[in-house]
């Protein structure tokens, strides 16, 4: 067996264990980073693309930000759409400024892997047979197989960021943690499209017929979803019929319409909320869809993770400079406090966009009147601009 030492062995290069790396590499903390798939799958993954003001200066903060700040498109406003008519909410004029940042998540996920491999330290893609050991004790371990050969690496803490099939919240004995989950009757059908986007922001649709979303990754690319059954065999969905009901589910009676062209790629995702607690386990800490999972429909999964990882970061780097264990003693709490509030918002965007199959014309034409008064009312905007656009990191 091939053994090696760390200070922080991070198991999963996604959007958290890549950021975490990376702030702990620029705090002088060394780690080592293993991922299950291939580093083609991790970056071109279709995911998110929504940053929240924070992740958008944490980029920057962290000297990522050049190819975000020549790429990203910022958003200052979106539309809810509702009965055949838009509605602009100005997000940054009721935040005092702030926005939202149109990136992909492949976009961040290359950018932080560009700067691994600059610093040189382990990142390890292709692994097998990853497990995590002795998280009760002050030297906990990964162990996995690479190259056909079997590694150790001896570890002071674990960073749990495999998402949420990975094996680190698995491990974490099952008397002491409790999973708290709903899951949603229906799903989101993605589609990628070679066509210039016909807003220049998002939109969000209500529709007798269920949710749509208008979002975009490039000026060249449209990105688009709409609501589906659970269970969706997308075999059941050919270009034209998911044309006719995108066209049919966002159009306004203003005349706007998505703008249709070849699509290039095509997912169906479920819809859970699952929050597990605690984040931590001795010497193993959570962090992103290894602790948290929230229905997409608030944009806040990824902003969720570099958060966690953010304060894990910090908390990690108090130990090193002196001891002091408190800021990793709080990390549970805290970071539960902002997923809880992410959670309530995912919740209420979901509910209040989607149609479910138990649903009748009573909540429908309720759902409609809660739209129309958000729209009418600077308070309810301003409630949901400030949770879109996010909270600082602390
Ligand atoms: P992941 O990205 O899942 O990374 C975990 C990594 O661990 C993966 O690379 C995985 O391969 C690896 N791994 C798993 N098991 C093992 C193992 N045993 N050993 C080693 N490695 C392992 N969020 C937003 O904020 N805004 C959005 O607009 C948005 N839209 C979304 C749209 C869709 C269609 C989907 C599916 C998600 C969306 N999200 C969005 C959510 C966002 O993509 C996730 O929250 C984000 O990827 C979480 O990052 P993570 O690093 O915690 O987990
Ligand atoms: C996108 C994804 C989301 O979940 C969302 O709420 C908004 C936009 C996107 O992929 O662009």
């Amino acid at each position: 067996m091939m053994q090696t030492r760390t200070q922080v062995g991070i198991v999963g290069a996604g959007p958290a264990g890549l950021m975490l790396g990376h702030l702990l590499h620029l705090r002088g903390i060394d780690s080592f980073i293993i991922e299950n798939r291939s580093e083609e799958h991790v970056v071109e993954r279709v995911r998110a693309g929504v940053l929240e003001q924070s992740t958008v200066d944490l980029m920057h903060e962290v000297g990522l930000g050049g190819r975000l700040a020549a790429h990203g498109m910022r958003h200052e406003g979106l539309y809810l759409a509702f009965g055949g008519a838009r509605h602009r909410i100005p997000m940054a004029e009721l935040t005092g400024g702030r926005a939202i940042t149109i990136y992909g998540q492949n976009e961040v996920v290359r950018d932080l892997i560009a700067a691994r491999t600059g610093t040189g330290r382990p990142l390890r893609f292709e692994v097998e047979e990853a497990g995590v050991r002795d998280l009760a004790s002050l030297t906990p371990s990964i162990r996995f197989r690479s190259g056909g050969r079997l590694h150790e690496v001896a570890c002071d803490f674990i960073a749990g960021c495999d998402g949420s099939h990975g094996i680190c919240r698995p491990s974490m004995p099952a008397d002491r943690v409790h999973v708290y989950e709903r899951t949603y009757p229906f799903a989101w059908l993605g589609v990628l499209v070679d066509a210039a986007p016909s807003s220049d922001e998002l939109v969000y649709s209500l529709h007798d017929r269920g949710f749509a979303l208008f979002s975009m990754r490039s000026p060249h690319v449209t990105r688009l979803y709409l609501q589906c059954e659970p269970d969706e065999d997308i075999a059941r969905w050919p270009d034209d019929r998911i044309w006719a009901e995108l066209t049919t589910r966002l159009q306004t009676s203003d005349g706007w319409a998505p703008r249709a062209g070849p699509i290039t790629q095509k997912s169906i995702t479920r819809m859970r909320s699952v929050v597990v607690e605690p984040m931590d386990h001795g010497r193993l800490f959570l962090a992103g869809d290894a602790a948290h999972i929230v229905p997409p429909t608030g944009a806040k999964g990824l902003n969720l993770a570099m958060a966690d990882v953010w304060r894990l970061a910090r908390a990690l780097e108090a130990f090193y400079r002196s001891g002091d264990e408190t800021l990793l003693r709080e990390y549970s709490g805290r970071a539960l406090q902002r997923a809880w509030r992410a959670q309530r918002f995912s919740w209420w965007m979901t509910s209040a966009l989607h149609r479910a199959a138990a649903d009748n014309d009573f909540d429908y034409r309720r759902q409609l009147a809660d739209l129309e008064y958000l729209v009418s009312s600077r308070a309810a905007m301003t409630s949901l601009a400030e949770n879109y656009v996010g909270t600082p990191m602390e």
